[in-house]
């Protein structure tokens, strides 16, 4: 007869030493030259397919299913048997890449994020990956970071609504299936916040801050139900977080009740040491265990120090036993002890199909956003103008993949250049790839509209790409200076993984169109966007400033105490405001919002009501309207933001056409963490907007009593 128990995470956990134990809590690259022996002696939980730490920018060896089969093999047949997970960096798509992070957020679409996260998923697993380490959902108030390219942007809520959204595509129905993988909320927490901009840097965040702008995104990825959360780099106000034990154990697994797996990042345990806390790496396995930090990526604490921690008594077992529970959960979810191996024709009829490009076009259309349309001059029409491309991005392929693109092929994406030659148009000039200034003035002169495709290079931005300077990159603004000398119209196509500074570069584009690093199908995106094929509908996730002296610059500041008296909190030398604020971007049409009623005037506790408005589509096209709604807590024991999004909506509208938009209020939205670290709604007045952005609008007031 079988044994029932068999294969149950305490069944397994009572036959595994204490050195198996602790190999379950150990993540290695798939480059270690000792891999195999590592596996082999059974001392090895997980293997991180990437050569080197920073992968995102570099290019790394594609995934070789049948090696990872293989490596499977030997796993199984050396004790304790337990089969191995397979994790890698899929971050906006594996084979169909996506736009990034932050291009997705400018959707404002759960439905398409979460349908990248199906794709993405879909196309990893088929590779023998099991495992990713995305969203990343660190709140990204800060350009210069290089990482803002794989956020969501700078506002809590948009960032848990599409994490939530990711996170349930990425995980499907259930972990087991061949199309689903375990995602990972990254990174807890705070690493947004860096100083200056400079990557890993410190950063000084007070707990209220950090509860009610850095935590939303972590607490409802737990809520959604994320498998894993990879703790951040940075240190906060003095203590890295890797060796926090009020913030992994205390906060994250206590009071969020996160029950997945908390691992480091790429050799964060370790490098306690040079945050100066700890003397040995035996004190940083200790610190990172005790913390809450259950599976350390690539150094080697747990692995040379926490057997002999365990033994000794400075590590109690059953902190190490509740790590080693989680991991073997993990296990158990993806169905591994069941089928640990992925069949080798899986991607066949996956990887780039015609409806995952499809979804692809959806996401890079919905990502870009029209910041100017001076004379409404898009959308062009297409055989009645002389058009010219040109640009140092015209003739760019694998540069539209963006950050953290390990497994997208050149082969596989065309450029803007391309997908306009395969359109076949007689009216529209390519220019050449390698510019010659003055033949592309000439060119210029010879055709009715230029179409400058500018930006930057997708190693500007990602990891450890911090810039102090966001102007265009070198030369770029001269050049548009140049075609736009000439005076004819020009439209500016710009790609780019950060918001720049574009304070000149509006002064000489008749229209700009932002479209980040939009991954397979951004150039017919672009394309299809500039042509009136589609109507822009993206919006900005987060503000652009005026110059790099703005920053930090976001939509929910606090107040001061002095707003509007003649000690305004201002720069003299320039506006204080973003120069495109959060929540921005233009369509085709317009959109005409009446002013907002509500249900009811007055809210008790636990009441609910909703506010409503009519929303009438005035213009000529068909538009997708990013309905917002925000808040602001007039009055409440600790001061809060001038507004906060508390809720959006993504509407089709036809020309003409008048839909009714309606959001529930209840305490959730009115609740902020007050100086106890309690989860409150105090009474006192609220103020509420239905925008389409965040500047835009009149408020009602709402009581609550
Ligand atoms: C370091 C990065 O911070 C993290 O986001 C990534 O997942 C790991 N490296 C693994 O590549």
């Amino acid at each position: 007869m079988s044994n029932p128990k068999k294969n149950t995470v305490e069944e397994i956990l009572s036959r595994l030493t204490v050195k198996e134990k602790v190999g379950q809590l150990i993540q290695i690259s798939i480059k270690d030259p000792d891999l195999i022996e590592k596996v082999k002696s059974g001392t090895v939980g997980t293997v991180i397919l990437a050569e080197s730490p920073t992968a995102g920018n570099e290019v790394q060896d594609k995934v070789l299913l049948s090696e990872l089969n293989a490596i499977q093999k030997i796993a199984l047949e050396s004790s304790p048997a337990l089969p191995l997970v397979f994790a890698r960096d899929v971050i906006h798509g594996h084979r169909t890449v996506f736009p990034i992070p932050i291009g997705q957020a400018a959707t404002w679409n759960r439905d398409l994020v979460k349908k990248g996260g199906e794709v993405l998923a879909k196309e990893g697993r088929a590779n023998g990956i099991h495992w990713t380490f995305t969203p990343m959902l660190d709140i990204a108030r800060d350009p210069r970071w290089g990482r803002i390219a794989e956020s969501y942007g700078e506002d809590p809520f948009l960032s848990a609504a599409l994490g939530e959204a990711c996170i349930t595509g990425i995980e499907g129905q259930s972990l087991s299936d061949t199309t689903s993988m375990i995602a990972c909320a990254k990174h807890y927490i705070g690493y947004g916040a860096a100083e200056g901009g400079r990557d890993y840097n410190t950063t000084e965040i007070g707990e209220n801050t950090l509860r009610n702008i850095y935590l939303p995104p972590f607490k409802s990825a737990v809520k959604a139900g994320v498998g894993s959360v990879m703790a951040s780099f940075n240190e906060i106000s003095g203590s890295p977080v890797t060796g926090n034990q009020d913030l992994i154990r205390r906060l994250l697994k206590e009071e969020l009740c996160f029950e997945g797996v908390v691992l480091s990042d790429w050799e964060a345990v370790a490098e306690l040491l040079f945050h100066g806390v700890c003397e040995s790496m035996e004190e940083a396995a200790n610190l990172a265990l005790n913390a809450g930090i259950d599976i350390e990526m690539v150094s080697t604490c747990y692995e040379k120090h926490l057997e002999k921690l365990v033994h000794s008594g400075s590590v109690k077992l059953e902190i190490l036993e509740d790590s080693v529970r989680r991991v073997l959960e993990m296990k158990l979810k993806l169905g591994l002890l069941e089928n640990p191996y992925t069949a080798e024709n899986l991607g066949v009829d996956v990887y780039l199909n015609e409806h995952h490009k499809k979804i692809a076009l959806d996401s890079a259309t919905e990502s870009m956003v029209l910041l100017e349309n001076k004379n409404n001059l898009l959308p062009l029409e297409i055989e009645l103008q002389k058009i010219l491309l040109t640009g140092p991005m015209a003739h760019a392929r694998e540069e539209l993949f963006g950050t953290w693109t390990l497994d997208g092929k050149k082969s596989e994406v065309e450029s803007l250049a391309d997908f306009c030659k395969s359109l076949q148009a007689s009216n529209i000039t390519i220019g050449e790839s390698v510019l010659h200034s003055d033949r592309l003035l000439k060119e210029v002169l010879d055709h009715e509209i230029t179409l400058i495709a500018l930006g930057e290079h997708p190693q500007r931005s990602g990891e450890m790409n911090s810039v102090s300077d966001l102007s265009l990159p070198a030369g770029q603004l001269d050049l548009l200076k140049k075609v736009k000398g000439i005076g004819k119209p020009v439209v500016v196509l710009l790609f780019s993984g950060r918001p720049l500074d574009l304070s000149e570069v509006r002064l000489y584009a008749d229209a700009i169109l932002w479209a980040w690093h939009p991954g397979t199908m951004g150039a017919q995106a672009c394309i299809d966007l500039t042509f009136g094929i589609e109507s822009p509908s993206g919006r900005l996730p987060v503000s652009f400033p005026r110059s790099v002296g703005h920053l930090p610059c976001y939509y929910n500041y606090k107040n001061t105490g002095r707003p509007h008296t003649r000690f305004p909190s201002n720069y003299i030398d320039s506006l204080s405001s973003a120069l495109y604020p959060f929540g921005y971007g233009l369509s085709y049409s317009k959109v005409k919002y009446s002013p907002i009623s509500l249900s009811k005037q007055e809210k008790k506790k636990g009441e609910t009501l909703t506010a409503s408005i009519s929303l009438t589509n005035t213009g000529p096209v068909a538009v997708q309207e990013v309905v917002q709604l925000y808040i602001r807590d007039s009055k409440s024991s600790m001061t809060r933001p001038v507004k906060e999004l508390k809720g959006f909506q993504k509407r089709f509208l036809s020309p003409n056409e008048t839909v009714t938009v309606s959001f529930t209020i209840d305490d959730s939205l009115l609740s902020y963490y007050n100086h106890e670290n309690k989860w409150v709604v105090e009474s006192g007045s609220f103020e509420i907007w239905i925008a389409p952005d965040s500047v835009t609008g009149e408020s009602v007031s709402l009581d609550f009593i």
